[in-house]
């Protein structure tokens, strides 16, 4: 795996003391667990086996009990019933195994529905989830020759709006006014988060998965998801999450009431080279691939 650097963000005419401040105030951001870290280290090492993979999983019971509930669900498929993570390894692969471990623990990780009545931690991992079966799927389709594969879509997609519930978290009450900001002014959440805090949830989700050290292929699409066209790494995974958030409205997965179907760079999206079809047989089969993974996901 590639150690990450830190992305440069989108400018949003930030200074860097303000940045670096900001920084400061949420230093007590949660790292990423152990397991979840040791797994994304290891993933792309070949000499890993799925002996080691279960004996890392297994240390957490409750995350192995997940696992496998996710592995017997009908997201996956797998036809007979599945009984340990070495085998769930083996049959479905390191990398599934990595998505399952790593949405677990995201999820797990900012749990409840917040204390926020305007912004619904449900809803919002609904939308997460809607983007990263619409990312899969879409990766899955791609015909053109790329080199990224729809488990880091999924993983993107994932949490591409991951920023804004560390906003949530860690700074409510300015959240909630840059919310009320938008439904009164009629302007995106992103710009009205912008406005109140000097930053957005990309720059969020930039530091925080900078601490987290995630693989560059996941962290910019969270980087650049509403300007794909502003990296030239990894622009087309950024554009193929940026086609599957504005997806996730067309099948009811939006954030109603707090944010609006983000505009989409078709010229961008053009040059991924989905037609019509493929865009009304990804978004025709999501809503039962999301059902799936949402009832063994208990989202
Ligand atoms: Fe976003
Ligand atoms: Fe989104």
């Amino acid at each position: 795996m590639t150690p990450s650097k830190r992305v440069s963000t989108p400018g949003v005419g930030m200074s860097k003391s303000l940045e670096q401040k900001k920084i400061e105030q949420i230093e007590n951001l949660p790292t990423l667990p152990e397991v979840a870290n040791k797994l994304l280290k290891i993933i792309n090492d070949p000499t890993t086996t799925a002996v080691d993979v279960a004996n890392l999983i297994s240390r957490d019971l409750s995350l192995t009990s997940k696992v496998l509930r996710l592995a017997n669900s009908a997201f996956y498929g797998i036809p007979r019933t599945v009984t340990t993570v070495q085998n769930a390894v083996v049959i479905l692969g390191l990398k599934v195994i990595n998505t399952m471990v790593f949405s677990i623990t995201v999820v797990k990780m900012f749990p409840g529905d917040g204390r926020n009545e305007m912004f619904s931690r449900k809803k919002f991992w609904a939308h997460s989830l809607a983007c990263a079966v619409l990312s899969r799927q879409l990766a899955l389709r791609m015909r053109k020759f790329t080199l990224f594969d729809p488990e880091e879509c999924f993983c993107a997609g994932l949490i591409h709006d991951i920023g804004r519930i560390v906003l949530d978290q860690y700074f409510h009450e300015n959240f909630l006014k840059a919310i009320q900001k938008a439904v009164q002014e009629k302007i995106s959440l992103l710009q009205a988060e912008s406005d109140v805090f000097g930053f957005n949830h990309m720059d969020v989700g930039d530091w925080l998965t900078s601490r987290w050290e995630l693989p560059q292929d996941i962290r910019v699409p969270i980087v650049y998801h509403h300007a794909p066209s502003k990296t030239e790494y990894a622009r087309e995974i950024t554009t193929l999450v940026h086609l599957a958030d504005s997806l996730c409205y067309d099948i009811g997965f939006g954030l109603p009431g707090l944010e609006t179907k983000p505009a989409v760079d078709t010229a961008l999206v053009n040059q991924l080279g989905f037609t019509q079809d493929d865009l009304d047989a990804v978004k025709a089969s999501a809503n039962e691939e999301i059902e799936k993974f949402q009832a063994a996901f208990e989202i």
